[in-house]
């Protein structure tokens, strides 16, 4: 089976497609079964999966390792991989040379890389060497920290020029992360790549929303993601009937004359 281009996704323009970031192989999976054929591995990874409190220590490497695990979970999504901090921004060649790494190596469908039109370069240099990049404006979370800001983006003007300019260099899809919603909307029927909405109303073509926020599996999540399950709670729930149940050594059961279930699990 083969997987969804990029020229599959650029084609969703006003089709209301879920978009879902993924980190490893169960979760794909899930994912896929429940009918999402657009995956993020983000650079979120760095918080909601390595407890670290920004994207800043994410590397190359975690980013392949993690989009491979989140291909050999599924078959048909298009897989899109962000390219950490520090790996594309310094020049036209540091942004090939990172993104055709993590293609290579990844299997992943296409890059993201945030930045408006000061980005417009690498998206074009990373798309002439055959790269399908999705880029991502608004709230920047890689470099928020260092100036960029966590506020609301309100600023039209803009937010209107980064889109065009993205879309001319030839992006295939666009993040916008935590745009004003009626800008959102300018932008949407502005260009014509699709919007993937973040935290920025309901009218972009797609949206994305955080595995973990999503699932309950992150306690700080932002006020815009909506929980459909507590697994966090669950685990936890799960776990402790599993300790308890070793404390009372009801787990494992006493061995029977039929003696124990055959086969090797995992272990093999
Ligand atoms: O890293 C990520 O998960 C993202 C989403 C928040 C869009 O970039």
């Amino acid at each position: 089976m083969s997987r969804l281009g990029a020229t599959q996704i650029s084609a969703r323009k006003d089709a209301a497609f879920p978009v879902v970031t993924a980190y490893d192989t169960p979760f794909a999976r899930c994912a896929e079964a429940a009918g999402i054929d657009v995956l993020l591995c983000g650079d979120s990874l760095g918080q909601v999966v390595l407890g670290y409190s920004s994207t800043l220590p994410v590397e190359l490497v975690d980013m392949v390792r993690h989009a491979a695990a989140v291909i050999r979970g599924t078959e048909r999504a298009h897989v899109i991989v962000d390219l950490p901090f520090g790996t594309y921004a310094a020049s036209d060649d540091l942004a090939v040379t990172s993104a055709s790494e993590l293609i290579k190596r990844s299997g992943a469908s296409s890059v993201k890389l945030e930045g408006g039109a000061a980005a417009a370069p690498r998206i074009r240099a990373i798309v002439d060497a055959e790269i399908p990049v999705c880029a991502h404006i608004g709230v920047l979370p890689q470099t928020a920290a260092l100036g960029s800001g966590f506020r609301r983006k309100r600023e039209r003007e803009q937010l209107l020029r980064d889109a065009h300019a993205i879309a001319e260099a030839g992006a295939f899809a666009v993040v916008l992360e935590m745009v004003d919603e009626e800008i959102a909307a300018a932008i949407t029927a502005q260009i014509a790549i699709p919007t993937i909405g973040i935290g920025s109303g309901s009218h972009c073509d797609g949206q994305v929303l955080v595995l973990h926020d999503v699932l309950g599996l992150y306690p700080e999540s932002p006020p815009f993601a909506k929980q459909y399950a507590q697994l966090g709670d669950l685990a936890t729930d799960a776990l402790r009937a599993y300790a308890l149940d070793v404390r009372s050594r009801t787990f494992p059961p006493v061995a029977t004359a039929a003696g124990p279930r055959s086969g090797n699990g995992y272990r093999t």
